[in-house]
């Protein structure tokens, strides 16, 4: 039988914006769910990117004085690095100025246009920079952007219009027929409310004079795209042409996953724009809440971004990924606090779950020297354990229609719970102490690591990492991802006979000194640090010092390089320097230079240099750096 196959999104970040736990949250919720099937047997494409053209990006790179291009391609890696951090297991990472995207998204207004539903109309409207949007008089809210509240300038220009407000009454059948279309019904309900009002048709251009950096329309050059037509085509043309994505059999995708946010941007544009080529609208557009923290919005202004680097060093991927699909109902908006993390971790991870863990493996290795026994009596508190597995496994399959993270992981831990509980009523502290209980003890000792091999599976999508760890404790050798949902269908499949593994726990509890301490750290006020500004503990990283030039000789076949010997205290360098042309090497000796003495060691034309000696060059002479008194060798230059 073919692999059944699924396909899940996430909004595609602006490449400006610093990763922050908001943009992580959406992630790791699609990263769970490509997970999920993936265990279920489903061929998941799973796909994320950056949005990388438009009026911020301009005005930024233009600040920097780099071009657009050199901007996005250093900003992108800041997702992608991330989401490598957080385990994220995306198919694909699309950008926008990739080809592949701007090629289609060229094809589709071609098409659009030849159809005749992309027309040229003269435009009066507010224009909202931050927010790239045109709006009427009537949507402003007192004058300003209805959206940011800042202030709007009035523009009036040509531009190009796709045919938007005939597909209403379509769109409001499509979301009225379909209750899975949009969701939480909430959000749907809102985007019906928006649907009262007649729907205009979507500006979809921006004159080149204003904003250069975006894709040229086909039939007209002097345009390039409106930024939100060309990013919403992203999650198709990253399987190529238009015949490419149909033959692929990924569309319509199943859950197009985005923050409350960015809903009408994609249940209204995009769900009209794919009708006018063709296309089925995806399956599900679920808007999940906001993030804000201690109750405010974040912003790099109040300089309470939480970023995920930090919290990764500090709690451990698993722990993040655990809190923020645990903590709040998908759906709703939630606010962040070290402290309620610290609080899941310390009970939630570390007494129940970890404590769980712990204590099996410690028994297996005291009572059965670490080896799984086979099961020997069967009572009915067996029964019952293994019937709450059951209900457990069906009802988690169930939740994950509705992407109700936190009712699953609940529902998961209702078999932590009844395992430990499980594990207290039987008491193999006692029942070692009979012959008869010591074959009793085999059934409980192997029912407690089955629940544990249960959990491991169950678990795995929210927490890759820990689960995967926790099957080799429990001498589970094959990954989960292979052994798939499938393999707890049964109660039982643990093998008896395989030889557990006491290790480190898998989630240390934070002590309440060490909490005080983080969130004190925490609290601190911190200042803001701009991506090409370096921290001083940055700066420290590099060794620079004093050293005394002892050789110097040009090298041969370079008309810039002079290898020199240069003492710097400890031990005598080898390095390589471009000064060839500004100095003679007989004028270097007994010259007192700094050395960045703890460089990677590299090659200039087949010979070692190991440090670097500091110059600078003016109108094309170099200049050593030195002092107007000797130091000596070897002294650090700060
Ligand atoms: N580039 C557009 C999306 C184009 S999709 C075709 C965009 N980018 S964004 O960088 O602003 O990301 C917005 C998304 O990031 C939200 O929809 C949400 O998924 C996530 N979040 C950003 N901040 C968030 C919170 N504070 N809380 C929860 N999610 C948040 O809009």
């Amino acid at each position: 039988m073919p692999q059944e196959k699924f396909y899940i999104t996430t909004p595609i970040y602006y490449v400006n914006d610093v990763p922050h736990i908001g943009h992580a949250y959406t992630t790791i919720a699609a990263d769970v769910v490509a997970r999920y099937k993936r265990l279920e047997g489903y061929e998941v494409f799973f796909l994320t990117g950056t949005d990388e053209h438009g009026q911020k990006v301009q005005q930024a790179a233009n600040d920097l004085g780099v071009s657009p291009q050199e901007h996005v391609d250093k900003l992108h890696r800041r997702f992608k690095e991330l989401w490598v951090r957080l385990n994220i297991s995306n198919s694909d990472f699309i950008r926008t100025t990739e080809e592949r995207h701007k090629k289609l998204v060229r094809d589709i207004l071609q098409e659009l246009h030849s159809k005749d539903e992309i027309y040229q109309d003269s435009y009066e409207g507010w224009y909202c920079t931050p927010c790239e949007r045109f709006w009427t008089e009537k949507d402003l809210a007192e004058g300003n952007c209805p959206e940011c509240r800042r202030k709007v300038e009035k523009i009036k220009e040509h531009n190009y219009f796709f045919r938007m407000g005939k597909y209403q009454q379509w769109l409001v059948d499509r979301i009225k027929n379909d209750p899975h279309f949009i969701l939480p019904t909430s959000r749907r309900n809102e985007v019906l409310g928006f649907l009262d009002k007649p729907l205009e048709d979507l500006c979809i251009s921006r004159p080149k004079s204003r904003l250069p950096w975006g894709i040229p329309l086909p039939f007209d050059e002097e345009y390039v795209t409106y930024v939100w037509f060309d990013a919403l085509i992203n999650y198709i043309s990253v399987h190529g042409s238009l015949d490419d994505i149909k033959a692929s059999g990924f569309w319509p995708a199943d859950h197009n996953m985005v923050g409350k946010d960015i809903l009408t941007t994609h249940a209204v544009y995009w769900s009209t724009m794919l009708k006018a080529i063709g296309m089925e609208p995806p399956k599900n557009i679920f808007a999940h809440g906001w993030w804000t923290v201690n109750g405010q919005k974040m912003s790099k202004s109040l300089f309470n971004v939480v970023e995920p680097n930090n919290l990764i060093d500090q709690f451990g991927v698993d722990v993040i990924r655990y809190f923020l699909l645990r903590e709040v109902p998908f759906g709703l908006d939630g606010d962040f606090s070290h402290k309620a993390l610290i609080g899941r971790l310390n009970s939630d991870l570390a007494n129940n779950l970890g404590n769980l863990l712990n204590r099996t493996i410690s028994m297996m290795k005291k009572y059965f020297d670490g080896v799984i026994p086979t099961r020997s009596t069967i009572s009915d508190e067996d029964s019952v354990l293994a019937v709450k597995s059951k209900e457990v496994i069906d009802d988690v399959r169930k939740l994950y229609d509705e992407l109700a993270y936190n009712k699953i992981l609940q529902k998961i831990w209702e078999l932590v719970d009844a395992t430990n509980q499980y594990i207290d009523k039987a008491g193999p502290w006692n029942l070692v102490k009979t012959d008869e209980g010591k074959e009793r003890l085999k059934t409980v000792m192997y029912n407690s690591a089955e629940s544990l091999r249960v959990l491991g599976v169950l678990l795995n999508p929210f927490m890759p990492t820990s689960t995967e760890t926790l099957m080799k404790q429990l001498g589970v050798e094959t990954s989960v991802e292979e052994q798939g949902m499938k393999s707890i269908n049964e109660w039982g499949g643990l093998k008896p006979g395989s030889q557990t593994k006491q290790a480190k726990q898998l989630f240390p509890r934070i002590e309440d000194k060490q909490a005080e301490k983080i969130l004190a750290e925490l609290a601190a006020p911190k200042e803001e640090k701009k991506d090409d500004q370096i921290t001083i503990d940055e700066f420290m990283k590099v060794e620079l010092r004093t050293g005394k030039i002892l050789e110097a000789e040009k090298v041969k076949k370079s008309k810039k390089l002079i290898q020199l010997k240069v003492d710097i205290g400890t031990e005598t360098r080898q390095v390589l320097a471009g000064i060839a042309e500004s100095y003679e090497p007989e004028d270097l000796i007994g010259r007192t230079v700094i050395i960045v003495a703890n460089l990677k060691p590299a090659k200039l034309m087949g010979i070692e240099s190991q440090g670097m000696v500091l110059a600078a060059s003016k109108d094309g002479k170099i200049l050593l750096a030195g002092f107007d008194q000797e130091p000596g060798q070897g002294i650090q230059v700060r």
